[in-house]
């Protein structure tokens, strides 16, 4: 266990609150004399349990709790958080029974401060519409290495869960490893701050038109590793408008006029977004006399013919 206090906690020996075991159970009020302490530590250790709330009473003044890499086997209550409403940071990664977060009202919704919230390599499946509700604020969602993939298909039970409408303030999504193969069509609607998306290592092949429209600031696009075939300008002539990098290879990409006409040219004429490796790792998967060739030895003069 380790301690970070900035200048708060300047009255207290921290040796004295040390301790080298793995932490595996905390404890109510365990922290309240440190009523001035802005950050707690908590990553790698052995927490197991449920967090009911009265662990961090007294902490009021905490603002960042970093809680990864802890077995996967700490639960969560709808009240775990209510005594820690400052709260900006919490990391949460590695940490989390799958079903943790999956509460109504949101473990999360006393957090309207919160900027940053890590749930990654949670095996996550199940979120609410309305887990983010209230989390105005919140500029980094991390969410990858989970199993969302049922959520955003459209032919989930009551529809997609478009947990993202509540966080219009994104600034950086990560999303990558979930399985999924569908964005619906208002999944991403009014993230008009997001400057970096993480959609890689995904199944997707087919996207929806117009799914990225509103994403007009974004710099980082990184859909590497799915089974896109097509570069169509209906689904990307607006997230690339302004892009510093783009990273899009490990794709089977159908080199056809139909389907790649549009992005060989966008390649061949960015000069603004940086496309590692465009010219060699991008390749075609189909048709056979292009199998395995660079994208950007596509002719569109030739495949006319
Ligand atoms: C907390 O900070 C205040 C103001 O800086 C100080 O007066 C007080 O003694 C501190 N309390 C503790 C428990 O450190
Ligand atoms: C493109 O991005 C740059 C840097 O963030 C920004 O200054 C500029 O306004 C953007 N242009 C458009 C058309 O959005
Ligand atoms: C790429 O640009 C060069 C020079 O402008 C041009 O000769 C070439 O035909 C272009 N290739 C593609 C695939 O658009
Ligand atoms: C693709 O081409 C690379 C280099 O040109 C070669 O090393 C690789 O074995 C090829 N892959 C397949 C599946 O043909």
């Amino acid at each position: 266990m380790s301690w970070s206090s900035y200048s708060s906690l300047r009255n207290i020996n921290s040796k004295t609150l040390v301790s080298l075991a793995a932490i595996a159970q905390i404890d109510a009020q365990s922290f309240s004399v440190l009523r001035n302490l802005t950050t707690l530590l908590l990553d790698y250790n052995f927490i197991k349990q449920i967090l009911t709330g009265k662990e961090f009473e007294g902490l009021d003044q905490v603002e960042e709790i970093y809680m990864s890499n802890n077995q996967q086997t700490v639960n969560l209550k709808s009240t775990s958080f209510v005594n820690v409403p400052n709260l900006r940071v919490l990391t949460l990664g590695k940490s989390l029974k799958a079903e943790a977060v999956n509460l109504d009202p949101s473990p999360f919704s006393p957090l309207t401060n919160l900027t940053f919230l890590d749930l990654s390599n949670n095996n996550i499946a199940n979120i609410r519409e309305d887990m983010l509700k209230g989390l105005t604020n919140l500029k980094v969602l991390k969410l990858q290495h989970n199993n969302i993939a049922r959520l955003w298909k459209s032919a989930n039970l009551g529809g997609p869960v478009l947990f993202l409408k509540h966080t219009p303030r994104l600034v950086t999504l990560q999303m990558d490893s979930n399985g999924l193969d569908e964005i619906p069509a208002e999944a991403l609607r009014g993230l008009g701050n997001l400057r970096n998306l993480n959609l890689s290592s995904n199944l997707f092949n087919r996207l929806k038109d117009t799914i990225f429209d509103d994403l007009d600031s974004l710099r980082v696009l990184n859909l590497q590793k799915n089974l896109i075939t097509a570069v169509r300008p209906e689904v990307f002539k607006t997230p690339l408008a302004n892009l510093s990098l783009l990273v899009m290879d490990k794709n089977p990409f159908d080199c056809t006029c139909e389907t790649m006409l549009w992005f060989v040219t966008w390649l061949n004429e960015t000069n603004m977004t940086h496309v590692l490796g465009f010219r060699d790792q991008y390749l075609c998967n189909t048709p056979l006399a292009y199998f395995n060739r660079s994208i950007m030895e596509f002719d569109p003069f030739l495949a006319k013919t």
